[in-house]
């Protein structure tokens, strides 16, 4: 007898940002202490950051993660203990080990044993987890997800260079997915490329009980710029490809949101007029695997994103890597 074809679809998100807000001009103040000029007219002509969240020195990414799960969980208002899988893209998780998946795991108080993991493609993160998480459930592996995207990045912010400090911010977003006959996740395209490693990296290690080699962030901005705006218009028409669907079908674009100069070059590739796109870079900053999620929930609280809507989520970064998914909400 032949299955039903069968999709995963979000049924909650949520979202949460630490308590510590920082305009342009209070980083500004911060680093001109240290002999460090910048502007909020620099920041936000080059990136469209206005302000950023920090977290509190001892804050875990998992606190941010577990706040944004419980937002999702009482938004698809179901049994906490159906979770089956739990998935954490993070590049900045609580420990080496174990993961920050199974710290949110104990946190929740779930006890039902489900796969819980991370997942390291730092910018792109979500939306491999995603993907993964979609697999899991269409291969009938699994029924329902808890998909996270959380960052605690500003811990490897060296804010003696004001290159990359004044790009980046906390916080962490949340969808729970589950199986259904109707349409969700649509299509999704996935792809890495090791040779470019160094243009965006935070090329630390634990060795011997110290950290060897670099563990701030380094960035070179442009090379990462070309190729970013290149790589996302292309995985964006394969997602669409896969879909068969079109740019004019999407009701919502919601990109990575590292820079609104890459959002906008894309958006402007894609054929799609520029209202039609999420911008939470202005509030947030780069938040890594958290912008999308947390970018999402936003609409949907706001009512701009409604059951039924078509949205696609794009973003690339360090590895490099690059993705991109079309999803009936
Ligand atoms: N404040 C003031 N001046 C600054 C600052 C700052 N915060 N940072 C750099 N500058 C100066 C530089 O020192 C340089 O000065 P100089 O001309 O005297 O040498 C000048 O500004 C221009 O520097 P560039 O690096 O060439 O600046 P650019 O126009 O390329 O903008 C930026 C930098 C915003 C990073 C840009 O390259 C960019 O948007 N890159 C995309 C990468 C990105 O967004 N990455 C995010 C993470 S990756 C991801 O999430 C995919």
């Amino acid at each position: 007898m032949t299955q039903s074809p069968l999709y995963s679809r979000i049924i909650g998100t949520g979202s949460a940002v630490p308590p510590d807000c920082v305009t342009n001009q209070e980083l500004a103040g911060r680093l001109a202490a240290r002999g460090i000029e910048t502007s909020d007219e620099w920041i936000a002509t080059r990136t469209g950051i206005r302000q950023r969240y920090f977290a509190a020195p001892e804050a875990m990414t998992s606190d941010l993660a577990l706040t944004a799960s419980k937002n999702a969980l009482r938004a698809a208002d179901i049994d906490l203990q159906s979770i089956d899988l739990i998935i954490i893209a993070t590049s900045t998780p609580d420990f080496v080990l174990p993961s920050t998946a199974c710290a949110l795991q104990r946190k929740l108080g779930l006890r039902n044993h489900c796969i819980a993991f991370d997942l390291q493609a730092a910018c792109t993160g979500f939306v491999y987890a995603l993907t993964i998480a979609d697999q899991f459930i269409r291969a009938r592996a699994c029924q329902t997800a808890l998909v996270v995207g959380a960052e605690i990045f500003s811990r490897l912010l060296d804010f003696n260079d004001r290159s990359t400090c004044v790009l980046f911010g906390d916080g962490a977003g949340a969808v729970v997915l589950q199986a259904s006959e109707q349409a969700g996740v649509i299509s999704s395209a996935l792809h890495a490329d090791g040779r470019h490693t160094d243009i965006l990296c935070a090329p630390g290690r634990v060795s011997g009980g110290a950290i060897c080699g670099q563990a701030f962030v380094t960035m070179d901005g442009q090379a990462v710029f070309k190729l970013a705006v290149h790589l996302l218009e292309k995985v964006a028409l394969e997602a669409l490809d896969k879909a068969r669907m079109s740019a004019a079908q999407i009701d919502w674009l919601i990109p990575h949101q590292a820079n609104i100069r890459i959002m906008q070059g894309t958006c402007r590739k894609l054929g799609l007029p520029l209202e039609r796109m999420l911008v939470t870079v202005d509030q947030h900053g780069n938040t890594s695997s958290a912008s999308i999620p947390l970018a999402l929930d936003e609409a949907v609280r706001d009512g701009r994103i409604a059951r039924g809507h078509t949205i696609m989520i794009e973003g690339v970064g360090g590895g490099l890597t690059w993705g991109a998914a079309v999803i009936r909400f």
